[in-house]
Formats: structure tokens, sequence, C-alpha cells
């Protein structure tokens, strides 16, 4: 297969991926976490976030550019019922997929990702089935209520952050595919950094899931770096400027009334420097 198609084969693959890791998650935090359908839907999102992962190192190493915008996931939100229906056919959709790709691929790597992305997606099929068959009367017809609490402003103000760092996360994570076998373990590290990201995003768009919005995973203008230096460099503008408005936000009055979310945010601030100091440290070494 040559090279460009094999690129851009793999990179539709990871936007499926991205797409279910979007779905099952908003889904999951929409049920709550501490729900059996909240934990469950969160648990195969972090599975989806392994393929998205082993196809990103792939493209990245095959020095592609990463397609970073998810595919569509179709969906019908009218029930638990019909977006449980919806979830097994997109699973069973991907197995033959994958098991036809990986035919045409002559790497035995990306032919073992592509093979496992395919088994992996049949048992989501068969877990997914078992929570419908799980589901009984108004729990089957219904769908997770939130509890409509928070004022819209803040919601607002939640929604930019989503916004934001799931920006600030997807150019980490490009680079750090993109740049993984450059400066030693730079693009680990990077890796590591992309992780906390995530974590910090989740923050901010679980409680707008549980208050029952949908979290905006829409990302901003991302250009690709074109070389690790600039992607360090905008790493550190990032990571500064969202520092810099997450102090600002400590002191909002309506932030300050929800303790969960001032202590997540203090975890932030003081995640977010550190990052920075370590970004920093990475231009000293390169
Ligand atoms: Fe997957
Ligand atoms: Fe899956």
């Amino acid at each position: 297969m040559e090279k460009d198609a094999l690129i851009a084969m793999l990179n539709n693959d990871l936007a499926d991926e991205h797409a279910a890791i979007i779905r099952y998650l908003v889904h999951g935090w929409m049920e709550g976490e501490d729900t059996p359908l909240g934990s469950s839907l969160i648990s195969i999102s972090r599975e989806e976030m392994w393929h998205m992962h082993w196809l990103g190192m792939i493209i990245g190493r095959l020095g592609g550019e990463i397609v970073l915008t998810p595919n569509p996931y179709p969906h019908d939100p009218s029930s638990r019922e019909t977006l449980l229906h919806s979830y097994i056919a997109y699973e069973e959709k991907l197995i033959p997929h994958y098991k036809e790709e990986a035919e045409k691929v002559d790497d035995p790597q990306i032919r073992r990702v592509l093979q496992r992305e395919g088994w992996e997606s049949a048992v989501h099929a068969k877990k997914f089935a078992r929570k419908l068959k799980k589901l009984k009367g108004e729990e089957k017809k219904g769908l997770p209520q939130g509890d409509g609490e928070l004022p819209k402003s803040l919601i607002d103000t939640l929604q930019n952050e989503v916004v934001d760092k799931y920006t600030e996360m997807l150019r980490h994570m490009a680079a750090s595919w993109r740049f993984q076998s450059q400066e030693g373990t730079i693009g680990w590290e990077m890796m590591d950094q992309a992780m906390a990201k995530m974590k910090q995003l989740a923050h901010f768009a679980e409680d707008v899931a549980e208050d029952g919005g949908t979290p905006k995973f829409e990302s901003g203008k991302i250009d690709p770096a074109q070389d690790l230096k600039s992607a360090i460099e905008k790493a550190i503008s990032d990571v500064h400027t969202a520092r810099m408005r997450h102090l600002k936000l400590k002191n909002d009055g309506e932030f300050r009334k929800h303790e969960g979310l001032m202590i997540n945010l203090d975890l932030t601030v003081q995640q977010e420097e550190y990052h920075e100091e370590e970004l920093r440290s990475f231009k000293d070494r390169g």
C-alpha cells in the first residue's frame, strides 16, 4: 500500500476512534461516573483512547499529519435503548472494516494494531448488547436527566474552558505523536502532559454533563507545528495563557460557590505551572 494512502486510511480510523471517545465520554458523564452504565461507558471510552493513540503513533512515525477532527458518530438520541443500538451498530461495522484494512497492509505492527482494534470493537459491541439487555422499563425508554442547577453564565464559562483545554490537548497530543522519536524522551513527556490535560478537560466537562448539557468538544484552530521547537514554544504559550485565565477564574464569584470546581481548578493551576516549567526545561535541553 502506498504511503500517502496508508496515512489517509489510518487518519480516517483515528477520526472514527476520536468520535467514539467523545460519544461514550459525553454519555458516560451524563449518566454519572458512579452509575453502572456511566462507568461502563467511560471505561470503554478509555479503550477507544488507546485505539486513537496507537493510530496516532503509527501516523506520526510515518511522518504524516494527524487529522484532529473527529468523524461524525451517527446515533439516535431518543432513549438509552436507541443510543445503545447505535453504539452496537457502530462497533459492529468496525469489525469487518478493520479486518479488511489489516489484510491490505504489509507492515506487521500496523496489521496487528488494526486487527486488535477490530477484535476489541467486537468486545465493545458485546458489552453494549449486555448493557442493553440489563436495562428495564423507564430506564430503557428514558435518558439521563441533568440537575439543571447551574446558572447559564457558569455553564458558558465551563464550556469555554472545555473548548480551550480540548484544543490545547489535541495540539499537544499531535506534537507528541509527530515528534515521538526526536530529542530523547521529549515526545513521551509531552504525552504525559497531554494526559493531564485530558483530566483537566474532564473536570470542566463533567460538571456541564452532570447538569444536563453536552460538553462542547469543539476545537479551536489547530495549526500543526512543523518542528519540535515551535511545538514547544506554542505549548508554553498555550499553557501560560490558560493558567492566567484560570488564576482569574479563581476569583470568580459564581465559581467560588462550588467547592468541587474550586478544588479541581486549584489542581489545574498547579499542574499548569509545573507543565510550563517542564516545557521550558525541554528548550534548554534541546
Ligand atoms: Fe475503538
Ligand atoms: Fe469500540
